[in-house]
């Protein structure tokens, strides 16, 4: 087995193609497809648990070994699903890591077995193909380093996507926020991997050993397999929260180091009730239940017992310009709004905001508007709110052939750390390559 990671797990150091062992069935004469067709994506980063996700060209069954030592000594072997059968799968193999410690480094390596399936009573595994790399990651927890970084709208364009991951690379965080918007609309599964497995970028390895946490943006859902996108990446572990909340399976209230990390989902820029939504979405009562989650979260031992606390929503809770549509309106308002849809959420707002008032949240990271923003507290919402640039990077090209270029839009990942006991978060222009803003929060008051 060729190994290495490199220091911290940042780094995956050793390259080489999966290992096959085992009788496979090929057309004569070809050599079989590689099975393991991804390099793994961590995902639902948290401090006890995580969730690694890989991809397969062929029906399959998946597993992870974990250990905490780099060359693999007494590594634990978990297959992908849960009880009763396992998660075979021809495209996603996840598998779901649980009772670790927080804020600890663990190793560990993907594999999975080619199965030649016929019918319930005939099917076989007949070869097995491990990826040589021993991979990282740190968990997550309040002795964490006290980092994240923020990316959002990638919609799957490389070119805002690659220097997003090549700029969080150089930060290296303890944890990436995806705040939405990674998808466009995926009709077939197929269509989702190169949105998380097989982005066409140089760091297709870049959740490897980068613990990532997911934020459903209003592009999120929409497809017909983007629709259940947890097929591609898992739904949050259900031990997080209690069994009335179970349905949330895209909440988190995580800490990072002395930050608490809150994730929230906005749904769909467009009323349930739109007639185009045909009766098919059902975002109205998922903001209401996140309303009470996010009220009992906010009184839990480890949130309530951070410095800093920070929300992260797709949708912005917040917009000064009174044509910006507050998607708890029909249509476009009669003409009152630039748009038919959400440019920020005011229902949520509603819901969400006083909460964060009242327990001091500093700031809120929103996406959604492609054009990076900020907004200052101020005496009716004390915490400051953010919103992410989106995928536009440099100049575009019209349909009508000219080029333009808003020196307003630009992709941005979006820095949170703590330094001498305050929390600083930073905007990084990807494009200009400069920094769009950076601003200094001095630890909660708690009430
Ligand atoms: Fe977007
Ligand atoms: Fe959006």
């Amino acid at each position: 087995m060729l190994a290495i990671v490199g220091a911290g797990g940042r780094a995956v150091a050793a390259e080489g193609a999966a290992e096959e062992k085992g009788t496979v069935p090929a057309a004569e004469g070809a050599a079989p497809a590689k099975l393991i067709v991804s390099p793994p994506v961590l995902q639902n980063a948290a401090e006890t648990s995580i969730g690694v996700g890989f991809a397969v060209s062929a029906m399959a069954n998946g597993y992870v070994k974990i250990s905490s030592s780099p060359d693999m000594k007494d590594a634990r072997l978990v297959k992908c699903g849960g009880y009763r059968v396992t998660g075979m799968d021809d495209k996603f193999i996840l598998v779901r890591l649980t009772g670790l410690d927080p804020a600890t480094t663990y190793y560990y390596t993907i594999g999975a077995d080619r199965i030649d399936y016929q019918h319930g009573y005939s099917m076989k595994i007949v070869g097995s193909e491990e990826d040589p790399r021993v991979y990282s990651f740190r968990t997550l927890g309040a002795a964490a380093l006290s980092s994240f970084c923020v990316v959002n709208d990638t919609h799957c364009r490389p070119e805002a996507f690659g220097p997003a991951v090549d700029k969080i690379a150089e930060l290296a965080p303890s944890c990436v926020v995806w705040d939405g918007d990674a998808c466009n609309s995926h009709e077939t599964f197929e269509s989702l991997l190169p949105v998380f497995y097989t982005p066409e970028i140089a760091r297709v390895d870049y959740a490897a050993c980068q613990p990532y946490l997911f934020v459903p943006g209003n592009h999120d859902y929409r497809g017909l397999a983007a629709r259940h996108l947890e097929r591609a990446m898992m739904f949050r572990e259900m031990e997080e929260r209690p069994p009335r909340f179970w349905d949330l399976g895209r909440n988190f209230a995580v800490r990072c180091g002395d930050i608490a990390l809150i994730g929230l989902d906005t749904g769909e820029d467009k009323l349930d009730t739109r007639p185009s939504q045909a009766g098919l979405f059902n975002f109205a009562p998922y903001r209401l239940a996140q309303r009470d989650w996010l009220a009992e979260v906010l009184e839990r031992p480890d949130v309530k017992s951070a410095p800093f606390v920070v929300a992260f929503c797709h949708i912005p809770l917040h917009d000064d310009n009174p044509h910006a549509h507050p998607g708890d309106v029909e249509g476009n308002g009669d003409g009152k709004y630039w748009h038919d849809f959400a440019l920020w959420q005011r229902t949520c707002r509603n819901l969400w905001g006083p909460l964060f008032a009242k327990h001091g949240v500093q700031a809120v990271i929103c996406a959604h508007q492609h054009r990076y923003r900020y907004d200052a507290p101020t005496e009716d919402r004390p915490w400051a709110h953010f919103v992410g640039g989106g995928p536009t990077f440099g100049p575009q090209k019209k349909a009508d052939g000219t080029v333009t270029e808003d020196p307003s839009r630009f992709p941005t990942v979006i820095e949170g750390k703590v330094e001498d006991g305050k929390l600083r978060i930073t905007a990084h222009d990807l494009y200009h390559r400069t920094i769009a803003g950076s601003y200094l929060f001095p630890p909660r008051t708690h009430p």
